[in-house]
């Protein structure tokens, strides 16, 4: 099949490529014109586990290309994906300027003689693909005086990502579910043969309509988002009473209706998804005069989480880090991306710098973007063991591999103090102890050395 794929950031770029390693032709167009002559030059502009060598062979077998041209990158495309941003509006709600922008313009180049299907990628309040398929109409009319005779040309669907960053490529390649929101019987036909590589072993492609589609798509961020605070307010009740959190999430993970996974408590969740995504659907729930309550409530909890060190630090140092260095491991907002929207990090490191504290950082892949937001604000080091020369503590904020089983003789050697803040609860605490460390975590008893 010939796909284009507008928008070629996290979603559009493994989109794309996992469309062509399954054999078809793909076109992905993007505005960033650094980007695409990069691209096209075999430079991978993201990092993402696995991905670089599925894009360089299919770059090199000619199924996958780049342009900044979308007329160009459209015409021959029988699917034409938008994995275009959603970033908040000033008020919260999806702001939709990019998708319509690109509707729009797409009205001028659709021909009323090809079948298109319009695919939205991207995460979309409920309504969008309604407003995708005025927007297109509308500009075509504007273009010309019969209406563009787009009328029946095309349909949208709403096709929700689920990948996670860190295990994109795999989470696309084998989806535990597809969800396609449409109502047009061709393009039903069209995303079922697209996707069927995808399910081999079985998983489902789940169709329903667009806006149950769209919903479904905040409703499983924003799920996973009150389980993680819920366990972070869980974590919180732990200290108060001497609970241990790691034998609670044991506990209650077990339990088949709850489930293991995003159980673990730490500083909060962060990404490009679920606090826009949160706070989009409560803005979308206002707009229908509703309340959500819950989400206020998560909101909240995680604003608050993300400087849930700062009370620890600021008084095992008497509340003066006038002066103070801390290490600090750990920038993107979860491991095995560089991706550092919202990340709880960034969070901090305005804490403790505005504290009058300096940070020496150290993240496998994220530096570069982060020199890029904070400039020299912080010092980057050129190990995790480099971020620790003449810091008086090591604060842990994402919990990359490579920080679990550190050396801790060179650790202990390097710090001026045997201090750890670990947000990601990533060492076992009577290991430290052992070891002789101050250790603070999330949700279980300090462990103190004097
Ligand atoms: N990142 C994730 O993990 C993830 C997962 C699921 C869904 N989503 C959703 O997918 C969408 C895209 O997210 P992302 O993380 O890939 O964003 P991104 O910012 O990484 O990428 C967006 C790309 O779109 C390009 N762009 C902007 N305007 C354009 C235009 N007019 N024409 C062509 N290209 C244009 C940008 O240059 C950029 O490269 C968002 O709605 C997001 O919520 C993201």
């Amino acid at each position: 099949m010939k796909i284009a794929v507008v928008g070629t950031g996290y979603v559009g770029l493994v989109t794309g490529t996992c469309f062509a390693e399954t054999g078809n032709q793909v076109i992905c167009v993007d505005i960033d014109k650094t980007k695409v002559d990069k691209l096209s030059n075999g430079q991978i502009t993201i990092y993402e586990p696995g991905l670089e060598k599925i894009f360089l062979r299919n770059l090199k077998e000619g199924r996958l290309h780049f342009t900044t041209n979308l007329a160009e990158g459209v015409k021959d495309a029988t699917i034409i994906f938008l994995a275009l941003p959603t970033p908040p509006g000033e008020d919260g709600s999806a702001d939709l300027k990019y998708i319509l922008g690109v509707s729009d313009e797409l009205g001028k180049i659709l021909k009323p003689n090809e079948f298109k299907v319009i695919v939205d990628k991207s995460t979309v309040p409920v309504g969008t693909a309604d407003k995708v398929k005025a927007a297109i109409l509308q500009s075509a009319a504007k273009a010309s005086p019969s209406g563009g005779g787009l009328v029946g040309a095309f349909a949208v669907v709403s096709n929700p990502e689920f990948l996670r960053e860190g295990v994109a490529v795999d989470d696309f390649m084998k989806p535990d579910r597809v969800v396609v929101g449409t109502s047009d019987e061709r393009a039903k036909k069209i995303m079922t043969e697209l996707y069927g590589p995808f399910v081999r072993s079985g998983n489902p492609v789940i169709f329903m309509d667009e806006k149950s589609a769209e919903l479904t798509k905040y409703a499983a961020n924003s799920f996973l988002a009150v389980k993680i605070s819920f366990m972070n307010e869980i974590a919180r009740l732990c200290e108060l009473l001497g609970a241990d959190v790691d034998m609670v999430r044991k506990g209650i993970g077990s339990d088949e209706r709850i489930g293991k996974r995003f159980l673990f408590p730490g500083i909060g969740y962060g990404g490009s998804c679920f606090p826009k995504d949160v706070q989009a659907l409560v803005k979308s729930s206002g707009e229908v005069n509703y309340d959500f309550e819950i989400l206020n409530a998560v909101m909240k909890v995680n604003e608050e989480q993300k400087l849930f060190l700062m009370p620890k630090i600021n008084a095992y140092f008497n509340n003066n880090l006038k002066g103070k260095r801390f290490a600090l491991w750990g920038l993107a907002f979860k491991p095995n991306t560089d991706d550092i929207r919202e990340a709880p990090a960034l969070y901090m490191i305005d804490a403790l710098t505005e504290a009058g504290a300096t940070v020496h950082a150290f993240d496998p892949e994220a530096m570069p973007n982060v020199k890029q937001v904070v400039g020299d604000k912080i010092d980057f080091a050129e190990s995790q063991y480099d971020a620790l020369v003449n810091a008086d503590a090591l604060i842990i904020a994402t919990e990359w591999s490579e920080f679990r089983t550190p050396e801790f003789e060179k650790i202990i050697s390097l710090l001026k103090n045997k201090v750890i803040f670990d947000g990601r609860n990533v060492y076992d605490a009577e290991q430290m102890k052992q070891l002789g460390f101050h250790y603070e975590s999330v949700g279980r008893s300090a462990v103190t050395n004097n």
